[in-house]
């Protein structure tokens, strides 16, 4: 919550940002929300009021596996699993300097924790990510540079995973898994699932998982689109089926998660936290 002190100064200067950095995959959402004051006035009577800004972690290592993974016994030293490779960190990097040059007038060029909020999951890899983001959007300048280093530590936010009602939202809701459960029995996604029949059987075959969803595919799929990013050269089987034929059940994974309107509203705390951020930037509360 912001003070009713910041609230009074952010509503003096009239105009807000609020930028927000989300993951757009299920298990490593990352946001990022700032509220700055505008300083780019231009003739354009439509001024730049508001931003949010949404965005996934950078690459990472392999997160999961699958017993007939050649790489299942790789450890990926030092990091371990499911954290930032080094060219991952370069592009995050890359993106918080791309943000300060498209937003650096907007912005400032001074860091203030009443105007610039970022959240993340609960999770290393997107915490990681906003750090990097942070680096490039807001190296110290003239009265906050404080020594050795062209960095400043900038706070980023994120709730325990069990409590998360808004990124990943994991916060257990009995009426979406209720919802969710209608859906996965109703004829249409049987009538789905069977028809990938052919291609879960195949996949449970080739590597040892027992592949029955859309998303037991995500989970193969992402598993092996981290080993090509992480330059591990991938199995001969995996020719016939990636990416092309594990694309449409990947994505429907993530379409199924929000696939009707009641499921929707039941996850979607954080349109109804951007939108209400949009409508009362006076009021602001702070995701
Ligand atoms: C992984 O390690 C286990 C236990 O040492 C071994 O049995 C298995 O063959 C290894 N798998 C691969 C793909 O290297
Ligand atoms: C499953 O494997 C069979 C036998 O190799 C092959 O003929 C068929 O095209 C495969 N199906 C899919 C969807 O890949
Ligand atoms: C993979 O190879 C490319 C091209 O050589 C290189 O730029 C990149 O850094 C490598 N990725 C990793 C994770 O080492
Ligand atoms: C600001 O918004 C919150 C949430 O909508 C509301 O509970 C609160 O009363 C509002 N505060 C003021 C001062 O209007």
């Amino acid at each position: 919550m912001v003070t009713p002190n910041l609230v009074r100064k952010i509503s003096s200067k009239r105009t807000l940002v609020s930028s927000m950095i989300v993951g757009a995959v299920a298990v490593t959402i990352l946001i990022t929300i700032s509220v700055i004051n505008a300083r780019v006035i231009n003739d354009d009577p439509k001024e730049l009021q508001l931003l949010h800004v949404i965005y996934r972690h950078g690459p990472r290592t392999p997160a999961d596996t699958y017993p007939n993974d050649p790489y299942i016994n790789e450890t990926f030293y030092p990091v371990g699993w499911g954290q930032i490779t080094n060219p991952g960190k370069v592009q995050m990097y890359e993106l918080g300097k791309w943000l300060r040059e498209r937003y650096g007038n907007f912005l400032g060029s001074l860091y203030n924790p009443s105007e610039f909020y970022v959240q993340t999951t609960d999770v290393d890899r997107t915490k990681v990510t906003a750090q990097l983001i942070n680096a490039g959007l807001w190296p110290p300048n003239s009265v906050q540079k404080w020594g050795p280093l062209d960095w400043q530590p900038i706070p980023v936010h994120s709730e325990p995973l069990h409590l998360d009602h808004l990124l990943l939202v994991r916060k257990p809701c009995a009426q979406y898994s209720l919802e969710l459960e209608r859906l996965e029995k109703s004829d249409e996604i049987q009538l789905m699932l069977n028809e990938y029949k052919d291609l879960f059987n195949n996949l449970t075959a080739i590597t040892g998982k027992n592949v029955k969803t859309f998303d037991d595919v995500q989970d193969i799929y992402s598993t092996l689109i981290a080993e090509e990013h992480f330059n591990l050269t991938l199995p001969e089987w995996t020719k016939d089926y990636f990416p092309d034929k594990m694309v449409p059940p990947t994505v429907f994974s993530y379409v199924l998660n929000a696939y009707n309107t009641k499921l929707q509203r039941l996850k979607g705390d954080i349109l109804k936290k951007l939108h209400r951020c949009s409508s009362t930037p006076i009021n602001y509360t702070r995701l």
